[in-house]
């Protein structure tokens, strides 16, 4: 049996958190400090996880710099989410948000402070007061660096409370047995050891597959891991097709320049010296959603408007803010602008082009983190023993299409919400079933043949192709003949994945290896993502096909459900957007007209 060749470590835990970013380490400091037995494994040291490079800040209604209320926020998200996002999560989202930025300061997450001492809030994109007549100052900030100290706290914490950190082990797939998740097997790169986890809930926090595109803001890491595990295991994601392109990554490297530059009153401009934002969106302007901004400045650059050589690119412009304002409260910005842009922004504009951020689609739960699926007539039944949080998640609170700072706000609301379920349903040190071995071999024997690989083509030349393809035919504006030629195109690079080499065969520390168990994750995501888009004929938040310029509530008003086979065939089924709320305190919001 490969269980022996490979000679598994064993462990038992309550509960296994597979991902130590903002979501994961939430999670964990909630369910370790409720006593229990918490696991939490990583495929990097937590702090390194993505969340650090989350800069803005979290989005709450505490009202510091004006009035608010968490409805006036639920309407925002709503609206952002072009009508797509479950309203039952939306209005727990906007409601818990509140409590759970108090309890962060509690924890010691040093947030920027008002001269009267509360925490600094800053407007962002589509955040509004009064339904949106006004601009919110919603964004709660700890300078330009809110996920690196949330991120910090975080961990602290979770190491106060004896949460176990399994570091620089990559989870391979889940333990799924009968329907049931009863735990996950994992790589420790360090000493090349296989590790069993048995666990009562598998919470996934493996965040968004955002490299599977060429230029993104996510780091290299950021491949999906917790997805592709999903679909593998004959469960579908959810509302791929949408993805969230960022209006300002750093021109050439995609370096993330946070939102929050415009909401300190930044702005964008042309070749003209133009503020074309005026023209696209006259109230928001350079506060447009996020969709918005990226569309005006394809359309920009189509047009001929663009700036350099290739008239490629558009500016970002912070000078005016004066240097006072650039080193408290945009310190970060100014460091990345210098390191990948060889820009002063003190005296320069950023060179800026939109650039992939964000998976609005992912793993479908509930607002309590629990995964569901469609069984019989409930487009809800739940997968028992799995969770899923963070942007690995598709709750779904954000719909087509993510407002700025509602990403921190969902890691810590669900993965404090996946805690307090998680205590409910498991009692601490109850006795794991025995599992069927069949389904750990299986794993193992898929392991084993990726090892044994000995094509012609390496992880790096089949990614680098898959990236660039993603790029060019799953882009800010789609239309049928770029989606077909790019879905041909990447049927050809998914099954060059046959051809695979891994020239290293050993277990320890093997990049190599990691990288191309990384690549087969990324590939079945980049084909959900590319039919996807394909399959949803109509316009909606980041989906803008140019073929189907309006939203068709009529036909689209629907999650996508997909899975894949083996041979990269997707399939699709649908699941109702929730339009109902959680209390009676709000009302459904009902749809309207978007401009696009
Ligand atoms: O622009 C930003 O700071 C990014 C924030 C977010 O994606 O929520």
């Amino acid at each position: 049996m490969l269980k022996d060749k490979y000679k598994l470590v064993e462990h038992q835990y309550d509960v296994v958190i597979v991902g130590a970013g903002g979501a994961g380490l939430r999670a964990a400091l909630g369910m370790s400090s409720s006593g229990l037995k918490t696991a939490c494994i990583s495929k990097v040291f937590p702090t390194r996880s993505h969340t650090v490079a989350a800069q803005g800040g979290m989005s709450a209604a505490l009202g510091n710099m004006g009035e608010d209320h968490w409805k006036w926020h639920m309407y925002d998200t709503v609206k952002g989410s072009d009508w797509l996002g479950d309203q039952d999560a939306i209005e727990y989202m906007c409601r818990e948000a509140a409590q759970s930025v108090i309890e962060l300061e509690h924890y010691g997450v040093p947030f920027s402070r008002t001269e009267e001492g509360k925490i600094y809030q800053r407007p962002f994109g589509g955040m509004t007061t009064n339904f949106g007549e006004g601009i919110a100052q919603r964004t709660c900030a700890a300078a330009d660096r809110t996920g690196h100290a949330i991120l910090h706290t975080l961990y602290q914490q979770s190491l106060k409370h004896k949460a176990q950190f399994f570091i620089e082990f990559f989870a391979m797939d889940l333990l799924m047995d009968e329907g049931v998740c009863r735990g996950v097997l994992a790589w420790d790169l360090t000493t090349g050891t296989l590790h069993r986890f048995r666990a009562h809930q598998v919470v996934l926090a493996t965040g968004g597959c955002g490299r599977v595109f060429f230029s993104a803001t996510s780091a290299h890491t950021c491949t999906g891991d917790g997805n592709a595990m999903i679909l593998r295991a004959g469960l579908p994601l959810q509302d791929m097709e949408f993805v969230q392109f960022h209006p300002t990554g750093i021109y050439g490297s995609g370096v993330l320049i946070t939102e929050g530059v415009r909401g300190e009153g930044g702005y964008l401009s042309n070749s003209k010296g133009e503020r074309f934002m005026e023209r696209y969106a006259p109230n928001a302007k350079d506060l447009a959603s996020r969709d918005v901004v990226s569309r005006a400045m394809t359309i920009e650059i189509n047009e001929g408007r663009g700036l350099g050589d290739e008239k490629d690119h558009l500016h970002l412009n912070l000078m005016h803010l004066g240097i006072d304002v650039i080193n408290e409260r945009l310190p970060g910005i100014a460091e990345n602008a210098r390191i990948f842009g060889n820009v002063d922004v003190a005296k320069e504009p950023i060179p800026v082009i939109p650039t992939v951020h964000y998976n609005m689609g992912g793993i479908p739960t509930n607002h309590h983190g629990e995964v569901v699926n469609i069984k019989g007539n409930n487009p809800d039944s739940i997968v028992p023993g799995l969770m899923a949080i963070g942007e690995a998640a598709c709750v779904s609170v954000h719909g087509a299409n993510r407002l700025g700072s509602n990403s921190l706000l969902d890691i810590i609301v669900f993965g404090r919400a996946a805690a307090l379920r998680s205590v409910e349903l498991v009692k601490p040190d109850t006795r794991h079933k025995p599992l069927d071995e069949a389904c750990t071999e299986k794993i193992l024997a898929d392991f084993d043949a990726i090892i044994q690989a000995s094509g012609k083509k390496n992880a790096a030349q089949i990614r680098d192709k898959m990236q660039r393809v993603m790029q060019k035919h799953a882009t800010v504006f789609r239309n049928k003949e770029l989606l077909k030629q790019g879905i041909e195109q990447m049927q050809t690079v998914f099954d060059s994945f046959d051809d695979i080499v891994v020239a290293d065969k050993s277990l320890h520390w093997n990049t190599d290896l990691l990288e191309t168990l990384e690549l087969k994750n990324m590939l079945i995501q980049a084909q959900t993502i590319i039919h996807g888009a394909h399959n949803r004929t109509e316009s909606r938040g980041g989906h803008a096909r140019e073929d189907y310029p309006d939203r068709n509530d009529q036909d689209w008003m629907k999650h996508t459900l997909c899975q894949i086979d083996n041979k990269g065939q997707v399939k699709f089924s649908y699941r109702p957007v929730h339009m109902f709320t959680l209390s009676d305190e709000c009302d459904v919001i009902p749809p309207k007209k978007r401009v696009y």
